[in-house]
């Protein structure tokens, strides 16, 4: 297979004056793996007896996306005798009296940091730069002192308010850093149908950024995707077959003050049905409910008959209503309560048309499309939802980051 120009650019790149190499854009565009190629080429080529580092966000992703990539690349293994050593996470690579190191680090892994703290580097790439913290990656950019060195970074976009992108990217010129921009069409092995496929595995702001590989800022409507025609059913309309073939589930919003939501969930194993909707709204009714009367109203909502129970998807947090619902016989769940892995799975899952809510859930269906990025927050880098009206949107995500995993909204990896 042959590299494309953008690729040859990396592979050039350390023959050139350049002291930094900023490789961003599109998941799959062949970034990682042509950098880590061109990194081991320039190692060997440049230095003898000198450290480097390989840092991504855990030293397992590096393990995955780097180290077992490379270990398989058969012009290396011509080349190169190549040792990779679990224990200490480090690659010993030698040719004739030729030898370097090369350490793993993690840059979310609270023991790479001080690990990284001691060494003496003549390079170091970056891999998923977006993803580690600053403090990290600052750190293994002061180990670099050796003469020659030169720093690689890659990333898919973040918010354009992200520190990358403002203090790197956009001054790449004044930091004598050599900038390539990735889209998936950058990257010669993949067919039109995988790209077509990776296209169909974001949604909103997370195809802007890795699909379209824009630095943009999490802003405006959340579920830009959201149709009211597409996702949403009449009553009359659901197949009878539903409840008999699907996996059932209630996703649970707690609420004292604020609303208690319980949405009835039925996964048919392709699309997730959410058929009714139970909403307690404190304020509106001017009365706040106890643990024991939401349980009450838990079970009603969920049919006394024992043979209809279904696991409960709770809000991590509801301690006391998790207790009391657990009392009853009803299995509880936590929440994965993840925010942003949560909207970009429901953004998917919409996208795709696989959700699918009835419309007498009329609270959940007004809260989706009055659901916003916070953009204050953006600003300070911070990416999260304005929280108001969103309990609805929260149970949604509960159930669906909960019990639809990744590889059935097309994720690899
Ligand atoms: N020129 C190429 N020839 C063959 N396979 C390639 C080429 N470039 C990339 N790939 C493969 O495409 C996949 C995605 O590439 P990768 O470098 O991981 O992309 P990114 O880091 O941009 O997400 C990997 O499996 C990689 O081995
Ligand atoms: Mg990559």
């Amino acid at each position: 297979m042959g590299l494309s120009s953008k690729q040859r650019a990396i592979l050039r790149f350390p023959y050139t004056d350049y002291t930094a190499l900023i490789c961003d854009g599109a998941v799959r565009s062949g970034k990682t793996s042509i950098m880590s190629l061109s990194f081991v080429l320039w190692a060997m080529g440049s230095f003898n007896d000198c450290a480097f580092a390989f840092c991504g966000k855990s030293v397992g992703s590096v393990e995955r996306n780097i180290v077992v990539p490379l270990l398989g690349i058969r012009y290396l293994q011509q080349q190169f005798d190549m040792r990779y050593n679990r224990g200490d996470h480090v690659i010993i690579i030698r040719r004739g009296n030729k030898e370097n190191r090369f350490y793993l680090f993690g840059g979310r892994d609270e023991s790479s940091y001080t690990l990284i703290q001691g060494i003496t580097l003549a390079g170091v790439l970056l891999d998923e730069v977006a993803l580690m913290p600053r403090s990290f990656v600052e750190q293994a950019i002061a180990r670099c002192s050796v003469t020659g060195r030169k720093l690689w970074f890659n990333c898919n976009p973040d918010s354009r308010y992200h520190w990358f992108y403002t203090e790197w990217i956009q001054h790449a010129d004044e930091r004598n850093a050599l900038h390539l921009h990735f889209t998936m069409d950058d990257n010669p092995a993949l067919s039109e149908d995988v790209k077509a496929q990776y296209r169909l595995m974001f949604a909103g702001v997370f195809y802007q950024r890795y699909i379209e590989g824009l630095w943009v800022a999490a802003d405006g409507l959340i579920y830009d995707m959201f149709s009211d025609t597409e996702n949403v059913y009449r009553k009359e309309d659901e197949p009878a077959w539903l409840k008999s073939r699907s996996v059932r589930y209630i996703g649970v919003d707690y609420g004292t003050i604020n609303d208690m939501v319980y949405l009835d969930a039925y996964d048919d194993g392709e699309t997730l049905w959410i058929t009714r909707e139970y909403r307690w709204a404190s304020r509106k009714e001017h009365r706040q409910k106890t643990d024991t009367e939401y349980a009450d109203d838990f079970m009603e909502f969920m049919g006394i008959d024992p043979q209809g129970y279904c696991p409960a998807i709770v809000d991590p947090s509801a301690a006391s209503f998790k207790e009391e619902l657990t009392r009853r016989g009803v299995y509880v769940r936590d929440a994965d309560n993840d925010v942003l892995n949560g909207i970009r799975k429901v953004s998917t899952l919409m996208a795709q048309r696989r959700l699918k809510i009835c419309s007498e859930c009329k609270g959940l269906i007004e809260e989706l499309s009055g659901y916003v990025w916070d953009s204050k927050a953006a600003q300070n880098g911070v990416e999260k939802p304005v929280k108001v009206a969103d309990h609805g949107c929260d149970a949604l995500k509960y159930l669906v980051s909960t019990t639809i995993p990744g590889w059935r909204l097309g994720e690899v990896n």
